[in-house]
């Protein structure tokens, strides 16, 4: 057990943590997105689960917000999204990567 944990250490240093969402958060993607009432969490979940298969989730903020339309039209079939996850997801990631959030 003993040399066991510095190998549990090192994995879970490796997994980025996906920030939970916040009420600042909730806020920017009502004024956002108006049109929907997604649940954010329920969104982050997705995003976790759908987007963590074949490579190390990468956290939304490290991708300019600009960018991530395009990167998730190339993403989305290889997840298998239908339309209505994909759109939940660009939400999701769309909010997460905002400017002038503290890093
Ligand atoms: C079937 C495997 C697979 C799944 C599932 C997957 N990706 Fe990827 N992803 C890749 C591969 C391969 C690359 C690198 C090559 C490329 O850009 O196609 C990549 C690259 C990326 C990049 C780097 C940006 C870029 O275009 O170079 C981002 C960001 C990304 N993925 C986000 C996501 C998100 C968000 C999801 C969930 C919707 C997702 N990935 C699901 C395989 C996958």
């Amino acid at each position: 057990m003993r040399c066991l944990l510095p190998l549990l250490l090192a994995l879970s240093a490796c997994a980025p943590a996906l920030p939970l969402v916040t009420e600042p958060d909730r806020a920017w993607a009502r004024q956002a997105f108006p049109e929907t009432d997604d649940d954010l969490a329920d969104s982050r979940s997705l995003y976790a689960t759908k987007c963590s298969g074949c490579h190390l989730l990468v956290l939304p903020r490290r991708v300019p917000q600009r960018d991530w339309p395009v990167i998730l039209d190339k993403m989305a079939p290889k997840s298998r999204l239908n339309d209505a996850d994909h759109a939940r997801i660009l939400r999701y990631v769309l909010m997460a990567s905002r400017p002038g959030q503290p890093q």
